[in-house]
């Protein structure tokens, strides 16, 4: 019996979790309290920051002290890293990100006082990714595979999970890595490195995969369950693109043809797995994982029959991963992951208090699940902001902006209100005992967005808005039991429409985090075109929005 506070500090998305006598309490990204996307800056420098939000989150919602930590599990181990040299300047100032990961027990003192320091603990990073998969889907056993940028000298660890102990398999040593092959090519093609992947996953879509073969010489397994990463110069195969510069058609084609050979190398590492350990379940974690097309194609392709992947795959999820093998090695029994919605929460006089100090106007409608479905139906934009936040980048209806799928102008208008590329696909959610007769091809039910789906024949045409240019659409299904009050927003918007779907993007504007605060979802909702902030069970109105039941909307005079 154990409390077990788990940390994330060392590349990007800092973060903290809670975990006590093994059930997971709290977990939260730094960046939704500080409001700097990703964290901070994944330098050396950087390193000795703490998410020093997030831990008191954490410590605050189960009503702990710091010293009543039984241990602080950080996912990074300095013994496996490449070992300081007394220059700290070489190899990108690498030592110096060691020395500070060996000092983690003093910033960790400094910043929690009354923390034993032998409490930490450093649990290998790919380790965390493995256990934030494995103790958290509850499969046991299963294989399991961590795909990423890097950890302290490896990029990849394949193994195999039985009675709450893993095995490893294989892991793949740096600079081998199909991470930092991905990120390369986000930085190519003028994105953000180790941030914007998924918009290369949405560019994917769009070509024909011409450079597959030189991909395929480049990249290889190696049959023993690793992989090689010759090095790619991407100069030679298309020129790089300017930051916001439009994308030609080669630049499709590239991101395109990596796209496609990271799918083909996952399935063959999957393959591998599977026929070493003859495990029925897989399970995914490591920022790779968050890449739901090659996902998909483990669900379809491989020969395992079910695949978990956890919804805080990049390198946030090793703090919960972390705080889960240190429950372990304690002697608890951790998980499972019965939710994301692991962050904060404000109950109804909270949210009236800060509506009140924001001088607003809003109401209490009878059913405020029906005052938004019935603004929806009405091709309104409504800010949902409901219970707690979610831990790991993807809105699953606590932080969501919301539309109606009917009309495809609304990704156009969603795009345009977080400020994203116009090719960037927005995701449907959909009643989970109806996601069957809309979508297929990927696995039911779907609840963290994690996997594609092909839209069935005859619906492409009725909810166009969520349907990308390949005919899929990265789905979450909402099951009544876990959340009932999108599972009743969901079903009023049927009601009213006989479409038993919504658009859901994360509730954020352009370049910012996603909304975490009351005052996060004010701001949002007074500098966005968004009609309706159903906040708890109260709702803020646009000036000349219909009330719930009006299917007229007043457009505001311009
Ligand atoms: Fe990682």
């Amino acid at each position: 019996m154990a409390v077990v506070l788990g940390v994330n500090a060392v590349f990007h998305d800092p973060a903290a979790a809670l975990v006590v006598d093994g059930e997971i309490v709290a977990a939260a990204e730094e960046e939704r309290f500080t409001r700097r996307k990703h964290g901070k800056s994944p330098v050396p420098f950087s390193t000795w920051e703490l998410p020093e939000h997030a831990i008191r989150f954490c410590l605050a919602e189960a009503g702990l002290r710091a010293a009543e930590i039984d241990a602080v599990a950080y996912s990074y181990d300095a013994d496996l890293a490449p070992p300081a040299r007394d220059d700290l300047t070489v190899d990108g100032w690498e030592g110096l990100r060691t020395l500070y990961v060996r000092r983690a027990p003093r910033f960790l003192q400094a910043s929690l006082p009354g923390l034993r320091p032998q409490a930490v603990r450093f649990i290998a990073h790919h380790r965390a990714h493995a256990a934030s998969a494995t103790f958290a889907s509850g499969m046991d056993p299963c294989a399991v595979l961590v795909l990423d940028g890097r950890g302290e000298g490896t990029s990849h660890l394949g193994g195999v999970f039985r009675d709450g102990r893993l095995e490893v398999l294989a892991a793949q040593e740096l600079p081998h890595s199909l991470g930092l092959l991905y990120e390369e090519l986000t930085a190519h093609l003028g994105f953000r490195r180790s941030s914007d992947e998924y918009k290369v996953m949405a560019m994917a879509s769009y070509g024909s995969p011409s450079f597959l073969p030189t991909l395929r010489e480049l990249v290889r397994t190696d049959g023993a369950g690793g992989f090689r990463v010759a090095a790619v110069d991407l100069d030679a195969l298309v020129p790089a693109l300017a930051a916001g510069a439009p994308f030609t058609a080669p630049h499709a084609d590239l991101a395109t043809s990596v796209q496609r050979r990271l799918e083909e190398i996952v399935l063959e590492l999957a393959g591998w797995l599977h026929a070493r350990t003859g495990c029925r379940d897989l399970v995914l974690a490591g920022g790779v994982a968050l890449n739901c097309v090659a996902n998909s194609r483990v669900w379809r392709e491989s020969p395992f029959e079910r695949v978990w992947v956890q919804p805080a795959a990049g390198d946030a999820g090793t703090a919960l991963g972390a705080a889960l093998q240190a429950a372990a090695d304690l002697g608890d029994r951790p998980g499972p992951m019965r939710t994301a919605a692991l962050g904060r929460s404000w109950d109804e006089a909270e949210l009236e208090a800060r509506l009140r100090t924001a001088g607003v106007a809003f109401e209490r409608p009878a059913d405020v699940a029906d005052a938004a479905a019935g603004v929806l139906a009405a091709n309104g934009v409504v800010a949902w902001f409901q219970g707690r936040s979610e831990f790991g980048p993807r809105a699953l209806g606590h932080r969501s902006l919301l539309a109606d799928p009917r009309h495809p102008g609304n990704l156009e208008k969603l795009n345009d209100i977080k400020g994203r590329e116009q090719f960037r696909p927005v995701a449907p959610m959909v009643l989970a005992e109806r996601a069957g007769e809309i979508f297929c091809d990927g696995p039911l039910p779907s609840p963290y967005m994690l996997f594609t789906h092909r839209v069935r024949d005859g619906w492409g045409e009725r909810i166009p808005a969520v349907v990308h240019v390949d005919g899929t659409a990265r789905i979450q299904t909402v099951q009544r039991e876990d959340d009932p009050l999108v599972a009743r927003l969901l079903e009023r918007f049927e009601a009213r429409t006989g479409v038993p779907v919504v658009v859901n993007t994360s509730l954020n504007t352009a370049g910012r985090p996603m909304v975490d605060d009351p005052r996060d979802a004010l701001e949002c909702f007074g500098s966005a075109p968004v009609d309706l902030l159903a906040i708890g069970p109260f709702v803020v109105r646009r000036a000349g929005v219909a009330a719930a039941g009006e299917h007229a909307r007043a457009e505001v005079a311009a």
